[in-house]
């Protein structure tokens, strides 16, 4: 097959893409906002909406405005080969994160097109909502309810979890976006996919470090979040004396430091735990914080350790709610399992790598994706691609155009051999 990628085109798109930002260009590098429903993130879906009806493909939208691009293949009625990733961005994030993994499928499709290629089995691009959890508190909503993972009725009272945002729910916004009909409908049959395949950017070291182009993924570490609000007394900052507080931001340290011990004891660098929120009420510089809610990342490839770690979290807790007379209640957002990559796509990336010439280092996710849930309903594997630095939600975040370009080359052949099965 002569398949020829215009990395000049994809790089111009990942620009292009990148301008549909709520935050002016940084100058620590391209700074990207996307959250899910805003203005942007609608504007860069129309935008994308334009190129994949430019290559001919057919786009159906779902209720929580999970978008599904299709060639066509010879054989429609066979389960499609699918590809696809995210658009939506944390705040200050870079501009590879998911949209690699999407416009680089568009390109692998366009690709494979211009091979004079006809599918036997059709070809799918997936873009999936709100794969960051910024807006809602919890990661990969479009992908947990493609899988049947989250309930359509508690996934549409999720509420805002941004600073000021705790009044929306899912429902109204979505509905505001425009995207209607019962949540229930977004659930895909099971044998919908033959395969599914994501690329993206590694977003850590090792691919740059081992000077290695290529990585393929062959589980997803299992990733879980909870919500700690910490409840204690606000007053005078002057006049409040020191032993009668019952401060609930010096509390919430504890939980942070805590929570960092345990995540470091395991002696395993599996084991990352995170608080990237705090939100402290009142909020004055001269008030005694009253209440504090922390979001907590924590992530695993055993999710048993995981499990041993929010166990003694706890203790410490228990133990420091006495101490200092605050109240500490937990709320689960999620708890998932790691996924496992199909060996037979896993052995098909592999073979297509070594046909460009490239030994591709197979490797673990140490990061979730929505690959984690579509795993559940289809055989999956991912394909990463080195980041400078290992560096990723940030704005410097980078991965070169040629990189950019061999990922993208080697998921088209993918796509191109798994569509043929
Ligand atoms: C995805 O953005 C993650 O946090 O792993
Ligand atoms: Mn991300
Ligand atoms: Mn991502």
């Amino acid at each position: 097959m002569n398949l020829h990628v215009d990395a000049t085109r994809l790089i111009d798109e990942l620009k292009t893409l990148a301008t549909f930002t709520s935050i002016e260009p940084s100058t620590e590098g391209t700074a990207v906002t996307r959250v899910v429903f805003t203005p942007d993130d609608l504007r860069a879906r129309a935008w994308l909406k334009d190129l994949a009806a430019a290559a001919g493909l057919v786009i159906r939208e779902d209720a929580v405005g999970n978008t599904f691009f299709r060639w066509l293949g010879t054989d429609p009625a066979l389960p499609a080969v699918a590809t696809g990733s995210h658009i939506d961005a944390i705040p200050h994030a870079g501009m590879y994160d998911g949209t690699v993994g999407v416009l680089g499928g568009l390109e692998a499709i366009r690709a494979l097109q211009r091979s004079g290629m006809r599918p036997r089995r059709s070809i799918e691009l997936v873009l999936l909502t709100s794969e960051e959890p910024t807006r809602f508190g919890i990661g990969c909503i479009g992908s947990r309810l493609i899988s049947g993972t989250l309930d359509p009725q508690k996934a549409d009272a999720l509420h805002g979890a941004q600073r000021g945002s705790e009044a929306e729910t899912l429902a109204e916004v979505r509905t505001a976006a425009g995207f209607t009909g019962p949540l229930s409908s977004v659930r895909l049959p099971p044998n919908s996919y033959h395969a599914w395949v994501e690329l993206h950017i590694e977003q850590g070291p090792l691919l740059e470090r081992e000077q290695v182009p290529l990585g393929i993924v062959t589980a997803i570490a299992a990733p879980a979040g909870y919500r700690f609000t910490v409840e204690g007394i606000g007053g005078h900052a002057g006049a409040l004396l020191m032993p009668d507080r019952r401060d609930a931001l010096c509390a919430a340290a504890e939980i942070i430091l805590s929570l960092e011990k345990h995540a470091l004891a395991t002696g395993v660098i599996d084991t990352v735990a995170t608080v990237g929120t705090c939100d402290v009420y009142p909020g004055a510089v001269n008030s005694v914080p009253s209440r504090v809610t922390l979001q907590v990342d924590i992530r695993d490839t055993d999710p048993a350790r995981r499990e041993g770690v929010m166990a003694a979290v706890r203790r410490d807790i228990e133990a420091l709610s006495k101490r200092r007379e605050v109240r500490v209640t937990e709320s689960l957002v999620n708890a998932d399992e790691p996924a496992t990559c199909s060996p037979h796509i896993v052995a098909t990336i592999d073979a297509v790598a070594r046909e460009f010439g490239i030994q591709p280092k197979h490797m673990v996710s140490r990061a979730y994706h929505d690959s984690l849930f579509m795993a559940r309903i289809a055989p999956i594997a991912m394909i990463f691609i080195p980041c400078r630095g290992g560096v990723s939600h940030r704005p410097d975040e980078f991965a070169a155009p040629d990189d950019i370009a061999l990922g993208t080359r080697v998921l088209a052949s993918t796509l191109g051999k798994l569509a043929s099965e």
